[in-house]
């Protein structure tokens, strides 16, 4: 027993929980999914998965990211990024959902399937649905040699290491590193994407580590907003464009390791409906960095101000508008848009570990969760 103790508190290097420890290892995890593959300098993405099949990723009439959970939300960050940069039609979908319609599957569609467990039964049983109906399979995945790594017909590691916290994180920001590389390589193959363009992302990807180092010393701010709010019954996670996914990432991760109800809209939709719940008591996370969509969510922030809606926001550092208009403020540093979903998720990781332990729950094993669905 007290063996296991210790084992288990040497695994945890020092934290308290494998959740803050895999939060806190993301400086490194997407370094290694970058390293070996992205040279800035040079100007090139070594990817043997996307490189060997480059011809039916760049022809794909259309292209399908299957997944569960936080991966799907990966994909729907994808969406935005492969749209923008390949200018090829993409689709998001539930494995769940697509394995049990007739979906329509054309010869020459690309699936990409991400998956950090790379066991997910929806997610296995979707792509083999795919597979039988001619369509080419790519998979993302964390665990190598895992049944949807061998499932594949091609694909890239995310190189995250294993991540044991139930909710995933660290497994996220490799996600989202490794879907803009392959957009990144097929857009330049295909002519998609000016030659500057593509040498500027390449260098806003290379400088991702070095940013969310910076952006984890914000940890006390955003523990003191948790503190804070923590007693709340909802949330609303409202983003725009590239941020929308994360505001749907930012809703999941509360709820999962808080246990406090929270919904994410895109910022836009909320007067659909959601607006109704707005008074001086409800939370209102607003994912604002800089971005195309900046003046737009900045009118949203005033929708919600109006009505007294508690204003917490994740917002570019040298952003000196939101402040002025919101309660609660968390910092991530400057970056294209394309890429700045890797760091304007981490301060929403962070915001939920720090309810979910001040609530005295068990973080890194919510109740009812698993690590990785295996059963329908
Ligand atoms: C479970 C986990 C989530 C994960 C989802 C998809 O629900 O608790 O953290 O996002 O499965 O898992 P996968 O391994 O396919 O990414």
């Amino acid at each position: 027993q007290k063996l296991d103790l210790e084992l288990a508190a040497i695994e945890k290097g020092g934290y308290d929980h494998f959740m803050i420890k895999e939060i806190n290892e993301q400086p490194h995890t997407i370094y290694d999914c970058l390293r070996g593959r992205l040279d800035p300098v040079a100007g090139t993405i070594t990817m043997a998965g996307v490189q060997n099949n480059i011809e039916q990723l760049k022809n794909a009439q259309r292209i399908v990211m299957i997944a569960c959970g936080t991966s799907w939300h990966a994909g729907l960050v994808a969406e935005y990024v492969f749209e923008e940069l390949c200018r090829i039609p993409v689709e998001v979908e539930y494995a769940s959902e697509f394995r049990y319609r007739n979906p329509v599957i054309n010869k020459g569609d690309v699936i990409i399937a991400i998956s950090q467990s790379g066991e997910t039964a929806d997610t296995i049983v979707a792509i083999d649905k795919a597979k039988e109906q001619g369509a080419f399979i790519f998979g993302v995945v964390n665990v190598v040699g895992s049944s949807i790594a061998r499932l594949s017909h091609a694909g890239a590691y995310t190189h995250a290491g294993p991540e044991i916290g139930v909710a995933s994180t660290k497994a996220f920001t490799a996600q989202l590193a490794v879907l803009t590389m392959v957009a990144l390589k097929i857009a330049l193959e295909k002519g998609t994407i000016t030659h500057d363009r593509y040498m500027h992302l390449l260098n806003e990807l290379h400088e991702i580590p070095d940013k969310v180092k910076l952006l984890l010393e914000d940890a006390e701010n955003v523990k003191a907003i948790g503190l804070k709010y923590k007693d709340a019954g909802d949330f609303l996670y409202l983003g725009r464009g590239y941020n929308f996914p994360v505001a749907l990432e930012g809703a999941l991760k509360l709820k999962e390791i808080s246990y406090i109800h929270a919904e994410g809209y895109p910022a836009a939709e909320m007067k659909h409906g959601p607006i109704a719940l707005v008074d001086e008591k409800l939370p209102v996370v607003f994912v604002a960095t800089k971005d195309a969509y900046y003046d737009k969510i900045v009118s949203n922030i005033q929708e919600i101000k109006a009505r007294k809606g508690q204003v917490i926001a994740v917002i570019t550092e040298n952003d000196e508008t939101i402040p002025t208009m919101s309660n609660d403020i968390m910092f991530v540093p400057e970056a294209d848009e394309i890429v700045a979903p890797m760091l304007s998720v981490i301060p929403l990781q962070l915001l939920s570990y720090y309810i979910g332990v001040a609530k005295g729950l068990d973080v890194d094993k919510p109740r009812n969760l698993a690590k990785s669905v295996t059963v329908e």
